[in-house]
């Protein structure tokens, strides 16, 4: 595949060396994935690979086959030893492997046990089958067209989606959906007629352990089945999708099941029949059951046409209102998939108080790899420690947003048919981290950026100093030049680039910051509010309560302040978002010098592409710092204390 990335897994990434002998042991699909991957390697570098038993430096053994996902890895006896009891665990044994690098045939003998947190880690497509006229092909999608889908149908040569599935696996994520959640008439089919296009790319991504998963329109039994009605209850509703399932059972046996958005922002659902959302799911869970798949429900459910007058509606509080009353009716194949904040994966949000509030039921958290709100792809914005604070966010004490998580961790993808795969290089170490953290939620994201880094650009200790400086801190910076202290949104609307600090103001979308000439924010007290902090366990319901004890950088989602309000750090709130806007200009401007002085460490191509998007970086950064601080010092009249240009 000429003109590709190889991104994490470049040429070499497993190198036997010379006369490195490795045994492969075992039977089945995964284990000849294994075996063509050293095959291969050996071709390059040397080396040999058997499956004869002998004397060998590396044996990859899978002793069983029991669905499990864990490896045991060894050294000891100058013999390195990944052994599996489950076929996957074989295929990320050797990835491990394959991350050591050198370190994995040092001579210190050494044991461990490897199993991922969660057995669901999966990415959600935004991807259209035919290009839609507004979304375009890839709905928030800034890395080309879809990966999966060309000329309104899967792609003949699947060749990138396989190595695509390769890449995903050398992270750990074992799912996908290859389609929009919002199912347009199009990709409805898919369910049906066009099933055999998505077997095509399943049986691209099954060699790297991979499940497919389709996102399907709750109104099927109406638009493809021509029934009268979609109700959840109604006796042949029910057997409309136990066939069309089986169905769909019969041409891809390993399918891991439905993605549904439901009664969403003008999708249908079951309110319409007045049933509940867990009839809605339990409907779907009934028809994919005999055969072990899984239907993941989005929890995204709120009113998209609210009247700005009203403020005692608030979007934040949605999710919760619909569905932890529900807890404990969902059947035992079917997921809430909640996003990981209550509004819509901005830059700074709360962690969703749904997290922990229904014990009876499996949930998926879903994070945006995908940068609608941070970027778009054009911005540097790694998002492994904006999403490692959430994945350890604590509920009660004990339990983590990411032990929580049992039905599994989601990203929306945020790859395309770029040459790149995520259009901005160093996107790809989102995809990279996403997958690392859904396997270990608790892993240190920096070790993950160092591992990136590493896989991706060699081991020169002088680009991975200058990559780390980039991006360690870069969702930082790019909160300081945007919308200030978690109070969201202030973007362009419809596209999401860019700032227009109301754009938003006076829509329907329920997504105010309620700016005045003395204050600035959405109070969601009980006390005076919308009472949406209440929906927290303590202790985070009283830490959200009052804003003497809110965290400054969620001051604003919580409370509306006056300018003059004086945040924990000692500054005033007025004078936080001048500083914050200045700093965040400078560190790009910094970053930007920085990845100039890289130039003769990365290839041209890579090099020029990012440089590219710095400029682009640069200009919105200051569009958006001059904006936001003009727009406060004309309603508030308070000037900058360093006094600094303001507009
Ligand atoms: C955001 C995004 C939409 C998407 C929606 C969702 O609102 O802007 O494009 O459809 O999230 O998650 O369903």
């Amino acid at each position: 595949m000429q003109g590709v990335d190889p991104a994490w897994l470049p040429d070499g990434a497993f190198r036997p060396i010379g006369t490195r002998r490795t045994l492969i042991r075992g039977s089945g699909p995964l284990v000849d994935t294994v075996h063509g991957e050293v095959a291969r390697a050996c071709e390059r570098f040397g080396g040999s690979v058997s499956r004869e038993p002998g004397s060998y430096d590396l044996v990859l053994e899978l002793d069983g086959d029991d669905g499990s996902e864990g490896f045991v890895y060894e050294r000891g006896d100058g013999r390195t030893t990944v052994t599996a009891s489950g076929a996957r665990g074989l295929l990320y044994g050797f990835f491990h492997v394959v991350r050591l690098g050198e370190t994995a045939f040092l001579d210190d003998a050494r044991r461990a046990s490897y199993q991922p947190e969660s057995a669901l880690r999966m990415l959600d497509h935004w991807d259209n089958v035919a290009v839609h006229p507004v979304m375009g092909q890839v709905e928030r999608g800034y890395a080309g067209g879809s990966l999966f889908w060309e000329d309104g149908r899967a792609r003949g040569d699947l060749e990138r989606v396989r190595a695509y599935g390769r890449l995903l696996a050398a992270c750990g994520i074992n799912a996908v959906a290859v389609n929009n959640v919002n199912v347009h008439a199009t990709e409805a089919r898919l369910l049906t007629d066009r099933i055999g296009e998505v077997a095509d790319i399943a049986g691209a991504l099954r060699p790297y352990g991979i499940r497919t998963h389709l996102s399907v329109t709750f109104a099927a039994p109406v638009v493809l089945g021509g029934l009268a009605s979609a109700d959840p209850l109604d006796e042949s509703v029910r057997a409309w999708w136990a066939e069309a399932t089986a169905r769909v059972y019969a041409t891809i046996p390993d399918f891991g099941g439905f993605v549904v958005k439901a009664d969403s922002e003008g999708q249908p659902g079951p309110f319409a029949y007045g049933r509940s959302h867990a009839d809605g799911a339990n409907l779907l869970a009934a028809a994919l059951a005999p055969h072990g798949g899984t239907v993941h429900w989005r929890a995204f459910v709120y009113n998209h046409h609210q009247d700005w007058r009203d403020r005692s509606t608030d979007r934040a509080r949605a999710a919760y209102d619909h569905f932890v009353p529900l807890d404990g009716e969902f059947a035992d194949n079917a997921v809430l998939q909640v996003k990981h904040g209550p509004m819509d994966f901005q830059v700074r949000e709360p962690v969703s108080p749904m997290i922990g509030a229904m014990p009876g039921t499996r949930l998926a958290v879903e994070l945006q790899a995908t940068q609608e709100y941070t970027g778009q792809q054009r911005h540097v914005c790694w998002l492994g420690p904006m999403w490692s604070e959430v994945l350890r966010f604590g509920i009660d004490g004990e339990s983590s947003v990411g032990a929580l998580a049992r039905g599994g961790l989601v990203a929306v993808a945020n790859v395309g048919d770029d040459p790149f795969w995520t259009g901005h290089p160093l996107a790809q170490a989102n995809l990279y981290t996403f997958g690392r953290l859904a396997w270990d939620p608790n892993a240190d994201p920096h070790h993950v950026l160092d591992e990136w880094i590493r896989l991706t650009f060699g081991p020169g200790p002088g680009l991975a100093a200058g990559l780390r400086s980039i991006l360690d801190g870069s969702w930082r910076t790019y909160e300081r030049y945007t919308a200030p202290l978690g109070v969201g949104f202030m973007v362009q609307p419809g596209h999401h680039y860019g700032p227009s600090v109301d754009g938003y103001e006076y829509s329907p979308w329920g997504t105010y910051h309620f700016a005045d000439r003395d204050g600035v924010g959405v109070d969601r007290s009980v006390a005076s509010g919308t009472g949406y902090a209440g929906q927290y366990a303590k202790p985070w319901a009283d830490v959200y309560e009052s804003p003497l004890s809110c965290p400054d950088e969620l001051l604003l989602f919580f409370h509306h302040v006056s300018y003059g309000h004086m945040l924990h750090s000692g500054k005033t709130v007025i004078q936080h978002i001048y500083d914050t806007h200045f700093e965040g200009v400078a560190e790009v401007e910094a970053a930007r010098e920085r990845w100039a002085s890289l130039v003769d460490l990365v290839d041209p191509a890579r090099h020029a592409r990012v440089a590219e998007r710095f400029e682009e970086q640069l200009r919105s950064a200051r569009e958006w710092r001059d904006q936001v601080n003009s727009y406060f010092f004309r309603k508030s009249g308070v000037a900058d204390e360093r006094g600094r240009t303001i507009y």
